[in-house]
């Protein structure tokens, strides 16, 4: 939708003009899944999908959120920031984040009518709740006079997600929404929140994107049983390896970890932390890769992460194995491997520019085949993150 669409929609909605407008986008992540909330490194891109808001300010002391997304009004007191709505409304991504600025001390005093409306396909894994998380941040910190980094954005989005969605997320995708570069990929350390910013150079290679259009998205219980499961990992890890200031999974070398790998005693603890500790180490090496232009070596790592996702992590489901599987077929691609919190959602491949015909056409024909759906594919373009408009 472009700008002066979404100016007339304000228009029409509250019957004035829209002061202020700010875009915040959806994120693919090329490699690292699983680690954040593990204290490894992730290597998201942001998008061109994204969620845009527009708003003015009112005399009513109020703050108005509509969606062209979602028909549905809601309408807040200013001293009604803090509290959760029922019924897992759309609201509670926004309202989270205005609650973590009246959690700092800022003081909300002017009300303000708000109309959002996102094009990231929901429930894909590309993040369409963090670029809600952090257009509204991003927007109330210009709006409030703040003046918080984006790093500090994305801590506000994700705080929203714990508190509000009850998603006990990691901060990729907050990050990425907040930090993202045109033509970047970001290579965060989430132990450090330190990041790079480094050139997305393929020559002659694309970013592919395919969506299963899953009827399970991202399951919050699934997902925060992994991260419990984690935990539990680690702890045992430390008693096994008398390292009790062993900070995280991250930190455990690979030699380390297969030094007492049949000690665990829990089989899914340990499936667990091999994914975490293989995947830390499968990152890193894919970031040196395309550093060095080596897209092969990337590709390779991207497929290993996938059947580490699937076998270890078990977030993959026979929907984005079906995907996946149908691409490593398809010459002319690099690497394919899911995308996200898994559970459904979306796979990302890098494909040979002249391959991505052949590749649509096979991927999609033997994906409905194995499962009855119709997948979508898009060419990612890699864009900049949160900006006023
Ligand atoms: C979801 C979470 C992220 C991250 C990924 C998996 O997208 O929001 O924090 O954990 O899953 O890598």
């Amino acid at each position: 939708m472009e700008l002066n669409e979404l100016k007339q929609a304000f228009l029409q909605a509250y019957d004035k003009e829209a002061t202020h407008a700010f875009f915040s986008p959806g994120r693919v992540n090329l490699i690292g899944e699983h680690t954040d909330y593990n204290g490894g490194h992730v290597f998201p891109c942001a998008l061109s999908f994204g969620t845009w808001l527009m708003a003015a300010p009112n005399d009513d002391q109020v703050m108005r959120f509509r969606s062209l997304n979602i028909p549905d009004v809601v309408t807040l007191e200013l001293d009604c920031l803090t509290t959760p709505l029922p019924d897992k409304s759309w609201v509670n991504y926004p309202l989270g984040c205005l609650a973590q600025f009246v959690k700092k001390g800022v003081e909300v005093k002017q009300g303000y009518d708000l109309l959002f409306y996102g094009n990231v396909p929901p429930g894909a894994g590309l993040s369409s709740s963090a670029a809600l998380e952090v257009v509204t941040a991003y927007a109330f910190n210009v709006l409030l006079g703040t003046g918080y980094d984006r790093t500090q954005l994305a801590l506000i989005g994700q705080a929203s997600e714990h508190e509000f969605a009850g998603v006990n997320c990691g901060i990729m995708d907050q990050f990425a929404s907040a930090q993202g570069k045109k033509d970047h990929a970001i290579d965060l350390d989430c132990a450090t929140l330190q990041f790079e910013l480094v050139p997305v150079k393929l020559d002659g290679i694309k970013v592919v994107i395919a969506n299963t259009h899953s009827p399970h998205h991202l399951d919050s219980g699934a997902y925060n049983d992994r991260v419990r499961q984690c935990g539990e990992a680690l702890r045992e890890i430390r008693l096994l390896l008398n390292r009790p200031d062993l900070k995280d999974l991250a930190s455990l070398s690979q030699e380390d970890f297969q030094s007492i790998e049949d000690k665990m005693t829990d089989p899914i603890a340990r499936k667990r932390a091999r994914h975490v500790v293989g995947e830390v180490r499968r990152t890193q090496d894919a970031i040196a890769a395309l550093k060095e232009g080596n897209i092969a070596r990337m590709g390779e790592l991207m497929n290993q992460s996938h059947v580490s996702l699937r076998d270890d992590y078990e977030v993959t489901g026979p929907e984005l194995d079906a995907l996946a599987e149908a691409a490593w077929q398809v010459p002319g691609v690099v690497g394919s491997r899911m995308t996200g919190g898994g559970f459904g959602g979306c796979t990302v491949s890098l494909v040979r520019e002249e391959a991505i015909p052949t590749f649509i056409e096979e991927v999609g024909k033997a994906y409905t085949a194995k499962t009855g759906l119709k997948a979508d594919f898009y060419i990612a373009e890699i864009s900049d993150g949160a900006r006023q408009l």
